[in-house]
């Protein structure tokens, strides 16, 4: 832990000296399940194919839509933990030197006060067409008729959510953002990722061939763990507050 401060403290010099690569892990102490633990996990007792595809959805609208809007229940009661908080009190005190970088689809980083956040894979409380809408002008989403999914009474379009689906392309320009803060970073924090998902994955072995020091926070073994110098076996809530409250704050020496 202590090498990784003083790692951390040399980093807070440099405008984008810290990335931080977070994963379901990050809001598992918010309540919200991550995907692959295997208890609590939410793949352990929904099938992907059906909740995270497009062709699933388009198979049963209804049981896509009613499992999000479930999760969208559960986004909106949740609130940011000590991990969160970690980092937002991070980014206020070292303007410049953040960049954070999610795979979540909740808002915790935000209602923690990060504005500025890389989302890789979308924003589970915004609504999206199902089919790229060809109306002009455009059919208006907010005035969706009502349903499970809500739908177009103009053309019949329906409502999903702006989560990207396994087999889609990540948001535009989100990759290439994210892989820019890979390359200048001087420390990669890597937080409650399994590792499993790409291209996200690939990021931690980025930030090491650029020659950032990588450190993994997670209570548990995962797939990138050899990319890393450091692993910190602990949850997210306990390891970020130790971790970033003691580095000081611009100005200060240390
Ligand atoms: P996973 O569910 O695959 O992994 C969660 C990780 O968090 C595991 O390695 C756990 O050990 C760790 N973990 C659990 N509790 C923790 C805690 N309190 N603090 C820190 N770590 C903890 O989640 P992701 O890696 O985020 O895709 O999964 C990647 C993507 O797969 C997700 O973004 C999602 C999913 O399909 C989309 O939504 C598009």
């Amino acid at each position: 832990m202590q090498e990784v401060i003083t790692h951390l403290r040399a980093a807070t010099s440099h405008p984008g000296g810290v990335a931080v690569l977070t994963g379901a892990g990050m809001s598992a102490e918010s309540g919200i399940p991550t995907f692959r633990d295997a208890l609590t996990g939410l793949w352990a007792r929904f099938d992907p194919a059906q909740l995270a595809s497009e062709e699933g959805y388009r198979e049963s609208p209804q049981r896509g839509w009613d499992w999000y809007a479930e999760r969208r229940a559960g986004v909106r009661a949740a609130l940011p933990n000590a991990g969160h908080l970690a980092l937002a009190d991070f980014d206020r005190r070292h303007p410049g030197v953040l960049r954070l970088v999610t795979q979540n689809v909740d808002d915790l980083h935000q209602r923690a006060g990060v504005a500025d956040t890389i989302r890789l894979h979308g924003d589970i409380l915004v609504d999206r067409w199902l089919e790229r809408c060809r109306e002009r002008p455009a059919c208006d989403i907010a005035a969706a008729a009502p349903g499970r999914p809500p739908h177009c009474t103009r053309c019949g379009n329906l409502v999903r959510p702006g989560v990207v689906w396994f087999g889609e392309s990540l948001p535009g320009g989100a990759m290439e953002a994210a892989s820019e803060a890979a390359r200048r970073c001087r420390v990669m924090l890597v937080v409650g990722t399994s590792g499993a998902v790409w291209p996200a994955a690939g990021l931690a072995g980025q930030a090491r061939r650029h020659g950032a020091t990588v450190v993994i926070v997670n209570p548990h073994p995962s797939e990138i763990d050899a990319e890393a110098h450091h692993v910190l076996r602990g949850t997210a809530a306990e390891v970020l507050p130790a971790l970033l409250g003691v580095v000081p704050g611009g100005g200060e020496k240390s």
